[in-house]
């Protein structure tokens, strides 16, 4: 056992034993208490100075943290609950942030790439089969200049959206709060306009003024 996991162990204490897929992680876990909770989930850093910061209470069941640069950081806030969902940084000075009482129900991949950010808010839900990437994870040129064009972009949801099935954001993509992302939309532009609903592909704008609860009255 190598020192981090001992850190590891000390900070979880029983929940431990919940966490057989332990993979060597070399960085930093922190809990800000010892009420978090990582069921079967899988930890994988190449890199320096890579850290995972979970805040009180937080819930992992079956996800996955794979930090492969350096100095990446995935953060979450208080009450951030995730199933089977996969938090992936390439490259160096990559962030994930995700805001307190945040829920991803399903299955969600979160990749983050080029240092740029992806910043979630809080009390957002997402359900499942929903892609957030802020890159592309491939270069395209301009064959004229030979300079490509498309560089990562922080995307940034912010607090209190609903993410409908099978959605996908891509990178540079803001979503101002209290909006709805429709199931199967591809959202790829900047909205800053609060409470809306976007759908489609791309997504657009298909309703103003209006706000979501997670209750079915
Ligand atoms: C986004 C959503 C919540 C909006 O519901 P709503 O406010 O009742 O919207 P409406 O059904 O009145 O649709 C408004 C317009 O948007 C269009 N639209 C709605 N959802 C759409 C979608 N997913 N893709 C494309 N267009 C969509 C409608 O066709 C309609 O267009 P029109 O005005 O030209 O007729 C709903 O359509 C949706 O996607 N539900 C799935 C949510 C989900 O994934 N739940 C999983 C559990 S978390």
């Amino acid at each position: 056992m190598n020192k981090c996991i001992k850190r590891i162990v000390m900070k979880l204490g029983k929940t431990l034993t919940k966490m057989p897929l332990l993979n060597s992680f070399r960085g930093k876990i922190k809990f800000k208490n010892k009420s978090g909770l990582l069921i079967k989930c899988k930890i994988k850093s190449k890199g320096n100075g890579n850290e995972i910061i979970i805040g009180n209470n937080c819930v992992f069941k079956r996800c996955s943290f794979t930090l492969l640069g350096n100095n990446c950081k995935v953060l979450f806030d208080d009450n951030v609950f995730a199933q089977n969902a996969a938090f992936f940084i390439e490259d160096d000075n990559g962030i994930i942030r995700v805001g307190s009482d945040t829920s991803f129900a399903g299955k969600i991949h979160i990749a983050c790439t080029e240092g740029a950010k992806i910043i979630i808010g809080r009390d957002c839900l997402f359900s499942s089969e929903i892609t957030i990437r802020n890159g592309d994870s491939h270069s395209i040129f301009n064959i004229n200049s030979d300079e490509r064009i498309n560089f990562a972009k922080d995307v940034i949801i912010c607090d209190h959206i609903w993410v409908g099935n099978r959605a996908m954001i891509n990178k540079g993509v803001l979503i101002s709060s209290n909006s709805i992302v429709g199931n199967g939309a591809i959202v790829t532009n900047q909205f800053t306009e609060m409470n809306v609903v976007l759908a489609g592909v791309p997504a657009r704008i298909v309703k103003r003024g209006v706000n979501w609860n997670a209750k079915r009255n």
